[in-house]
């Protein structure tokens, strides 16, 4: 189940955001956070609620692999600890989500858990909601990472048509030129002589 590698091709990646909490409980919620300017600022807050459930129970794992839970850490309780990073990876058409946590031990997805249990079903979530997820291993750690696929975007309204001005060189361009109809130059003449 472990891997070596990452899930996907250094080429295919689109973009990248990342953000390291120290292993405390807090972690899922700022997690949370990052994670919604994130989405909004990719266009894809409709992975939103997904997104948000595999984050929460992947940071949860970390801290609680790692970390510290509950209690309010003291400033040289926090310099033991390690630090959980969540990495967000833009794809052609995608978002993976990586949790990284310094802890060597590999998550178990349960599949034993009894109705009354009230614990073992966070991986559960992640496996059901994602196209897929794995771990990999990295230099003092590993990483646990879900894939969400992005579904096609709609493409946008077609814009109103815009009615064309009329141009004046679209006009006929009419320049009169010397008459010689009889009838118009006497009336000409008359009103030229009306005016003196
Ligand atoms: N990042 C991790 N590092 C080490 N072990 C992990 C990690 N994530 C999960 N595990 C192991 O896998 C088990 C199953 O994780 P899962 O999230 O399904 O359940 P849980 O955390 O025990 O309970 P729940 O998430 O329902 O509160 C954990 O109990 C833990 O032993
Ligand atoms: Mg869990």
């Amino acid at each position: 189940m472990v891997s070596e590698a990452p899930p996907y091709r250094p080429q295919s990646v689109c973009f990248v955001d990342q953000l390291s909490l120290v292993a405390v409980n807090s972690a899922a919620a700022t997690a949370r956070r990052f994670l919604r300017l994130s989405l909004a600022k990719w266009q894809a807050g409709c992975l939103e609620d997904d997104a948000f459930l595999v984050t929460s129970e992947l940071v949860t794992n970390a801290v609680a692999a790692t970390g510290v839970l509950g209690g309010q850490p003291t400033w040289d309780g926090l310099k033991g600890l390690g630090l959980v990073t969540v990495r967000l990876i833009g794809l052609p058409d995608s978002v993976v989500i990586e949790v990284w946590d310094v802890s060597e031990e590999e998550p178990a997805l349960r599949h034993d858990t009894a109705p009354e249990d009230e614990s073992g079903r966070g991986l559960l979530l992640v496996h059901r909601c994602a196209k897929r997820w794995g771990v990999y291993r990295v230099t003092g750690g590993k990483v646990v990472w879900a894939e969400l696929a992005v579904g096609p975007v709609p493409p946008p309204p077609p814009l109103p048509k815009r009615q064309r001005q009329r141009q004046w060189s679209e006009r006929p361009l009419v320049v009169p030129g010397p008459t010689t109809d009889p009838d118009l130059l006497r009336l000409l003449l008359a009103g030229l002589q009306a005016r003196l």
